[in-house]
């Protein structure tokens, strides 16, 4: 790794420390054994915020508006952050609102590596946020946020990816928000001059509920290969899948990525799977869907010796949290499994299906809720 100048070096994230090997780490290591018992940490992050090993942290450089109720966050990531991400992925953002700390997960819309003109060539990421009416966090990203702000991130995760080279023949079906984890792979294929056969099926509610929509124009215009496509559901109500033949005669030779509200995803699914081609399929869900509700009750944090009264809809995660407990957790949508915790007396029930877990069961914490008062062993 070539550094231009000292504060490049400075800045630039220690790759190393997410646990990989790297000249970086050598020398931090270097640096915290000359500096035992304090760790570099313990005054780095003093100067500057993002200067912290022990946790991933990034600042935001810019917000940019893309819709009425939406923007792009531009994120410059401290140190540790890996890179090396493959398109489609997402990320866990942690905000500090009235002292509390907040998490969800967006999806990347940035290919791996990326530098976006008016940053100084510095690698930078980004992410797409829609302001849900209810979602007190995706409101105040969208229009509380100002560049400066410090965020805490998680490690790049899932398995919605594109590989290189992409498929020769591919189809996007994507609504709403459900559009950002394909930018990232469009504008991956992009910047590698790779686009392929690729069919862009998008719905919004009007035309300018679409994000991103100059941008696919101009991809459309500047690549032959690529077409997308509007489908208006404030005009012409939902897209119906058995429009698909006559639109795409040969969807059934793309390999295809669909993103969008569970309904969406459900009937693409079953339509798939009528049709046999189940493996040709990639689905990203962006929240747990929550079917059931607990009783809610009195959750007891053993070993903290904590506990707090929740409801039936707040998960164990988020109850846990309120009342100051380190929890553990990764996607906080019942897919990575980070949050598993064992449930050491009462009942707790998983909020996606129903199911009910008993005493010595493990419980995901963050699709889970109190059955009644329980008790949880951390
Ligand atoms: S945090 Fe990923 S499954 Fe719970």
């Amino acid at each position: 790794m070539v550094f231009k100048n000292v504060r490049e070096w400075l800045e630039a994230p220690a790759a190393s420390v997410a646990e990989r090997g790297g000249r970086l780490n050598v020398l931090r290591g270097a640096v915290a054994r000359v500096t035992t018992p304090l760790l570099p940490d313990d005054y780095l992050h003093l100067a500057n915020p993002l200067w912290s090993a022990r946790e991933l942290r990034g600042r935001v450089v810019e917000v940019r508006k893309e819709t009425a109720d939406s923007a792009t966050l531009v994120i410059k990531p401290g140190w540790g952050f890996d890179f090396k991400y493959q398109p489609g992925q997402y990320i866990g953002i942690g905000i500090l609102v009235e002292g509390r700390w907040h998490w969800r997960s967006y999806s990347l819309t940035c290919p791996p590596n990326w530098s976006e003109p008016g940053h100084g060539g510095k690698r930078v990421i980004s992410i797409a946020v829609k302001a849900m009416p209810e979602g007190f966090l995706s409101s105040h990203l969208v229009n509380g946020v100002k560049p400066g702000a410090v965020i805490r991130l998680q490690a790049p995760q899932g398995r919605f990816v594109m590989s290189f080279p992409p498929p020769d023949k591919v189809l996007f079906l994507t609504a709403g928000s459900g559009i950002t984890p394909v930018m990232a792979m469009l504008r991956g294929m992009d910047r590698r001059e790779r686009v392929t056969d690729v069919v862009h099926l998008h719905s919004a509610r009007t035309a300018e509920d679409v994000m991103f929509g100059n941008e696919l124009r101009a991809l459309h215009d500047r690549h032959p290969s690529f077409s997308t496509h509007l489908h208006l559901t404030g005009e012409n109500g939902k897209f119906k899948l058995t429009d698909l033949d006559e639109r795409f005669p040969d969807w059934r030779d793309r390999e295809t990525w669909a993103c969008g509200p569970a309904a969406m995803l459900d009937e693409i699914e079953k339509h798939w799977r009528e049709a046999g081609l189940s493996d040709k399929l990639h689905v990203e869900r962006f929240e747990a869907e929550r079917s059931a509700i607990g009783e809610g009750g009195t959750v007891t944090f053993a070993k903290s010796d904590r506990s707090v009264e929740v409801d039936g809809a707040t998960s164990l995660l988020e109850a846990g949290e309120s009342a100051g407990v380190q929890m553990p957790f990764g996607c906080r949508m019942g897919i990575c499994q980070t949050c598993v915790l064992t449930l050491s007396s009462g009942h707790a029930r998983d909020l996606r299906n129903g199911d009910e877990k008993r005493e010595g069961d493990k419980v995901q914490t963050c699709i889970s809720a109190a059955a009644g008062d329980c008790t949880l062993e951390i």
